[in-house]
């Protein structure tokens, strides 16, 4: 049998990692400004990671949400004290699709509507509802294109108050920093207003954390730079560095309904455990306070480099989340920063490079990027 054949692959296979570096199967080292598409938040293997999933394997893998799980309350209140949410509740499942899936059907469940608003350029994964608020049509399969979403311009605060005004929007979904959208940042002005306006018109505001949160934008969620409070908050990614998980936070004004909600898989024993280990290093590293201080540091040194040399016009994004705008597609850069300076990356639209590290990520390594990333301008 043939892989179904959906991913346009670099011709690599990596098969270790340590840290913020990673290494193909002929050994070569790579610089991994990418995380495997912001999933990598602690660094790879690392030893408390690896040592704590591994104690767990050795007692139990798996057992279903039929029986007590003490790994998914602990999780629950270290999450909640971590980010500041301890109020809230935590509903746990395997995926950033599935996360942003499970918090439209508890916005429609709680409000019995069924319209979404959500902001033009939007990812928020490809399973039915989540796909259906992704704006990206050539990933809406026609089953999954229900009339359910109006997009609308980010930051556009009037046209958002205009379509909430009309008293039938179930919730509207926002990123505050955006991922495949290219690194757009939501305004606080807009964010205060559109919570406002939520809350004038029965609305949920839904604010998907999966790429600009768990610690990268440099506060634990990205819009807690927005001075709001969403009612539903998603998580993924980070939240496992590498073990598949999701999550959604849940506003006390919820009230859990037995069936409503559910999964095979997840809040698993193992997928707690990653989650828990991730937490402990973020305590111990104080890896969100170095996201903000690398991030800046890394902010910086692109707008230097941008002086020093003409291809790169814009540089945006907040913490390790960043994107550095060209005048030039990015194809040709990332395939020389993969292939010659042994670098990896992520990208957005045509010509944006999206920079999204593993958290650990030091200044020494931002130096290191962007001698790399000046040779390969200086080339094209
Ligand atoms: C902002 C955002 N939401 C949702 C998703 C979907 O997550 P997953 O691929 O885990 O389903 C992604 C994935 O890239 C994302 O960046």
């Amino acid at each position: 049998m043939k892989l179904y054949d959906v991913y346009p692959l670099f011709d690599i296979n990596i098969v270790k990692g340590k840290g913020c570096k990673v290494w193909d199967d002929k050994g070569q080292e790579y610089l991994d400004l990418y995380g495997g598409h912001a999933v990598i938040s602690i660094g790879h293997c690392h030893p408390h990671y690896v040592e704590m999933l591994t104690n767990q394997l050795n007692n139990l893998g798996f057992y279903s949400n039929s029986v007590i799980n003490k790994l998914q309350v602990k999780l629950a209140e270290r999450l909640g004290k971590a980010s500041g949410y301890e109020d809230y509740q935590f509903f746990l499942i395997n995926s950033g699709a599935e996360a942003n899936e499970n918090a439209l059907k508890l916005a429609s469940f709680t409000n019995g509507r069924t319209r979404v608003l959500s902001i033009e350029k939007a990812f928020h994964g490809r399973t039915s509802l989540a796909v259906e608020v992704t704006n990206n049509p050539k990933i809406i399969a026609p089953i999954n294109d229900n009339g359910h979403v109006t997009y609308l311009p980010i930051n556009d605060l009037e046209a958002w108050e205009k379509e909430l005004a009309k008293g039938d929007v179930c919730a509207c979904i926002i990123e505050a920093i955006q991922g495949v959208g290219g690194c757009n940042m939501v305004t606080p002005e807009f964010a205060q207003g559109l919570q406002a306006a939520c809350k004038k018109y029965g609305t949920f505001l839904i604010c998907d954390e999966i790429q600009c949160g768990y610690g990268r934008s440099g506060k634990f969620f990205a819009h807690q730079w927005l001075g709001i409070k969403p009612d539903l908050i998603t998580v993924a990614k980070g939240i496992g560095n590498g073990f598949p998980m999701g999550g959604v936070l849940i506003s006390p004004e919820f009230t859990p309904v037995y069936g409503q909600l559910g999964t095979t898989f997840g809040g698993n024993h193992l997928a707690c455990t990653a989650a828990l280990a991730v937490l402990d290093v973020f305590e111990k590293e104080n890896l969100v306070q170095n996201a903000h201080e690398v991030g800046e540091y890394l902010i910086a040194q692109l707008k230097e480099l941008q002086k020093r040399n003409s291809h790169i016009t814009e540089v945006r994004g907040r913490g390790l989340m960043v994107g550095a705008v060209l005048d030039i597609p990015h194809k040709e850069v990332r395939s020389k920063l993969i292939h010659e300076q042994h670098c990896f990356t992520g990208c957005a639209g045509t010509n944006i490079l999206r920079i999204l590290p593993p958290l650990v990520l030091t200044k020494e390594n931002v130096d290191d990027f962007i001698g790399r990333l000046e040779t390969v301008l200086k080339e094209v």
